[in-house]
């Protein structure tokens, strides 16, 4: 069949219909556990009822204005994140990469404001995400997503993820302007930035005068047990934060989230978007706020979190041929394994189990944070069933 979409994705053959909690149904009926979430996008699962009633209601009274009106919607979802989080101010954005293009002006405008007009430097780290416009390709360090698109842009430069000396030698560049990391790199392989790391290079940003930028755009919302991951550490909060994914639970959505100090730069008419902070989006994210932040959520997704950990932890130990570490934390975890973990995820999905996969060969799970301990278990079984079939293949 010819297909007019820009072939730029190699999607799977199976096409879904519907889907309802952690469950997708595909055209012939076929139930599947969805343990990838759209990569990290359907916090709350499929058609979560609030979620519904909150688009629709809002549908129905009234879908766009530009940010030339006020949108009562929006003022509310930045003033609970900011009261939330480090943040004192927030901007809404209709994607990650549209976020983390923000927090970059916003950073560069920081020193401009101050004569330093030159200090437009961006230090990133090796294996990183930040998305697929010019500014994220420039700052992610996969040279992959920049072959073809021209030379890297002036300021944008990487290091080892981990590596202190290189961090320590670079963050005295005099141009630098700031430094963006995924405290858990998801692309790059589900993999977690140490907390004496994030420490460190807090330390060095103050000690140096540069802004430090998370992007939790898959890391964030709730998935790894804090509503922002770097919650659950102490004297590591960034000075511009980048989210989108799970704040929408499936509605197209991104916001930054900047200190007062960050975002001193910036005044009317530096920055701005169409669609963003829309009512629609605002209504949708003001009901995912309500049920993430809500009594004993967190606590939840942390609790079934072990139970996935254990899950995960005792294939490692039966398949040592196959499963070489555990990696992320929370319900965003990666399972590397000792080959290429693409063909597993068909055979999964013939299975009834729907995975994604990441750098180092690594089978990524993202389900969503309404998953259940019986839903873990199930996923874990099918998980199972695959290794146990591939071993009696390879003939042990
Ligand atoms: C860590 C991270 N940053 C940025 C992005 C880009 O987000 P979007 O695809 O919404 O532009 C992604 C998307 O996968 C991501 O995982």
């Amino acid at each position: 069949m010819s297909n007019a979409v820009l072939p730029v994705y190699g999607p799977s053959p199976v096409v879904f219909e519907r889907g309802e909690g952690v469950r997708l149904y595909d055209d012939k009926g076929k139930p599947y556990l969805d343990f990838i979430a759209g990569i990290a996008v359907n916090s709350l699962g499929h058609a979560h009822p609030a979620l519904v009633k909150a688009l629709t209601d809002q549908a129905n009274k009234l879908w766009h204005l530009s940010n030339m009106f006020r949108i009562p919607g929006q003022e509310r979802l930045a003033q609970r994140y900011c009261d939330l989080t480090f943040g004192d101010f927030a901007f809404f954005t209709n994607s990650g990469a549209e976020s983390i293009e923000g927090c970059i002006k916003i950073a560069r405008r920081y020193h401009w404001s101050k004569g330093q007009a030159d200090r437009i430097g961006i230090l990133s780290f090796n294996g990183s995400f930040h998305g697929r416009t010019l500014g994220g390709i420039n700052a992610g360090a996969q040279e992959k997503y920049r072959e073809g698109f021209g030379p890297r842009l002036p300021g944008f430069r990487s290091i080892e993820f981990g590596d202190v000396e290189a961090l320590k030698k670079e963050i005295k560049a005099p141009d630098l302007a700031a430094v963006i990391i995924e405290p858990v790199q998801g692309e790059g392989g589900v993999r977690e930035a140490p907390e004496a790391y994030l420490q460190l290079i807090r330390k060095l940003c103050d000690e140096n005068g540069v802004l430090l930028i998370y992007d939790e755009i898959q890391c964030g919302a709730g998935r790894t047990g804090q509503l922002f991951h770097h919650q659950w550490f102490k004297g590591a909060d960034p000075d511009l934060l980048a989210a989108a994914k799970g704040i929408g639970g499936g509605f197209p959505m991104g916001m930054i989230l900047v200190t007062a100090n960050a975002a001193s730069g910036m005044a009317k008419g530096v920055h701005g978007t169409t669609f963003g902070g829309g009512p629609l989006a605002m209504a949708v994210g003001n009901a995912v706020l309500d049920v993430v932040a809500g009594e004993g959520f967190l606590e939840n997704v942390r609790r079934v979190a072990g139970t996935l950990t254990q899950g995960m932890e005792s294939l490692k130990d039966r398949y040592p041929e196959l499963v070489v570490e555990v990696t992320g934390r929370g319900l965003l975890r990666g399972l590397r394994m000792t080959q290429d973990p693409m063909p597993l995820r068909g055979k999964l999905s013939d299975r009834g189990l729907l995975v994604g996969t990441a750098g180092n060969n690594t089978l990524r799970l993202a389900p969503p944070l309404i998953v259940t301990d019986a839903d873990v278990r199930e996923a874990i079984d099918i998980i199972d069933q695959q290794f146990a079939s591939m071993m009696t293949a390879a003939g042990s």
